[in-house]
């Protein structure tokens, strides 16, 4: 195995009621407190009202409207706020894009240039505040790392930054916040959960065997339990295994003495750059193609192992075993109501070439599991209209 580091310092409170731990979470860090939320679901579903209440005895800011696929324009409000107000640590409550949000207002409060230098060079974030969440939605992992991926709308860029700083101090994962979901955001955020574990599982290293098999207990837990929080959104066992699998899948965990460059998440930053489309709808649309496109003599045992391990598929022959588990995943996305191709999310030919030539910019894909040029994206782009 490789060398690694792996310091996942996020207290998490995992569980009903744990947003009362809140207080007792946020008091070490101070009496000012910036709370960013998303477009409304914690005024509809009552985590709003509970957090003011639980928080009297704090000074609570709020940046409310954070977009899915979050604007650099309300990064910069938030940051606003920081300054003008003395906010001691920024509470996130809400889904990745509140999330990653909060995680570059924390930086751009202590940084005295624009935050959005703050997303296109990392090497520019200095000091954060202290960020703590509250996750209302299983999909991206940002309770527990270090990420933040914002877009900015003018330039059709969404990028990803990141900071060992950026990791939350505290977050509540409350499984019974995800009964409010509604059924695309469940079903998206599988797949965002999924792919993350596709591409780390997904590399050469053939040593780090201890990685790979929490991969596929994670991957057999996505499809276990997603169907069931389809049909029984109250069902708690499936909202808090989906829920602690969404932290798992991407705290560096998987990752660990292993790992090489993503593939599909950078294609999909840009069909959501161009077309603001849903992460995890994105990532559906484009993993099976691109397995198909990778498919070869150096990969077909990697398959394999993954049809065997997760699909239990006793297929003998290599290409048909591997090619069963690819038309696997894509059913399995399919039967969760995912639109499974870019002409059914309202994407045509008209960008694609564009969207090529940016994956390729702003990503080192001659580092991925199979090297991929602007050539072999827009072929992969061309497969999933
Ligand atoms: O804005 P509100 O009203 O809160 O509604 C949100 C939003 O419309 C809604 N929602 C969230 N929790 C809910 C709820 N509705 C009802 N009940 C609840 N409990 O769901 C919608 C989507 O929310 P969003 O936060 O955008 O979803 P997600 O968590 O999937 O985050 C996606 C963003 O994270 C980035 C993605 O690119 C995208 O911008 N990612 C961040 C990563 C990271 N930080 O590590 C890694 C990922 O690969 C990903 O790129
Ligand atoms: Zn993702």
């Amino acid at each position: 195995m490789n060398n690694f580091r792996f310091h996942a310092y996020t207290d998490i409170r995992f569980g009903k009621g744990q947003v009362n731990c809140l207080p007792e979470l946020l008091a070490p860090y101070g009496k000012n407190v910036l709370m960013v939320y998303g477009g409304g679901s914690i005024k509809r579903n009552g985590l709003y009202d509970k957090i003011k209440e639980l928080l009297a005895d704090f000074n609570i800011f709020e940046l409310g409207g954070v977009e899915p696929n979050p604007r650099i324009t309300s990064v910069r409000n938030g940051v606003a706020i920081c300054k003008k107000e003395h906010i001691d640590v920024v509470l996130a409550v809400g889904g990745g894009s509140t999330i990653d949000a909060a995680k570059v207002i924390a930086g751009g409060a202590l940084y005295d240039g624009d935050p959005w230098d703050l997303v296109t060079d990392s090497r520019k974030i200095g000091k954060v505040l202290p960020i703590v969440t509250v996750l209302t939605l299983a999909a991206t992992g940002s309770e527990m790392n270090k990420n933040a991926v914002i877009s900015n709308i003018e330039t059709n860029e969404k990028l990803g930054t990141s900071s060992h700083d950026f990791i939350p101090q505290a977050s509540i994962c409350d499984p019974e916040y995800l009964y409010s979901l509604p059924a695309m955001q469940t079903a998206a955020g599988t797949a965002d959960i999924m792919s993350h574990i596709f591409e780390q599982y997904f590399t050469s290293h053939t040593q780090a065997y201890i990685s790979n098999r929490f991969a596929e207990g994670l991957l057999k837990t996505c499809i276990k339990y997603c169907p069931i929080a389809l049909k029984e959104p109250g069902n708690y066992e499936a909202r808090s295994n989906l829920m602690w699998a969404s932290t798992l899948a991407l705290n560096g965990l998987l990752s660990a003495g292993k790992g090489c460059a993503w593939t599909c998440h950078p294609i999909e930053h840009e069909l959501s750059a161009y077309y603001d489309v849903t992460h995890g709808v994105g990532l559906a649309i484009l993993t099976p193609r691109w397995m198909r496109y990778i498919l070869n003599d150096n990969t077909v045992d990697k398959f394999c192992e993954y049809g065997c391990n997760v699909f239990d598929i006793t297929e003998a022959d290599p290409y048909k075993c591997a090619n069963m588990a690819i038309d696997a995943t894509e059913q399995f996305f399919k039967d969760c109501g995912i639109p499974m191709t870019l002409t059914e999310i309202g994407i045509d030919e008209s960008k694609l070439e564009l969207m090529a030539e940016d994956t390729i910019k702003y990503n080192d894909l001659d580092r991925a599991y199979v090297a991929l040029n602007k050539e072999d994206v827009l072929n992969i782009l061309k497969a999933c209209l």
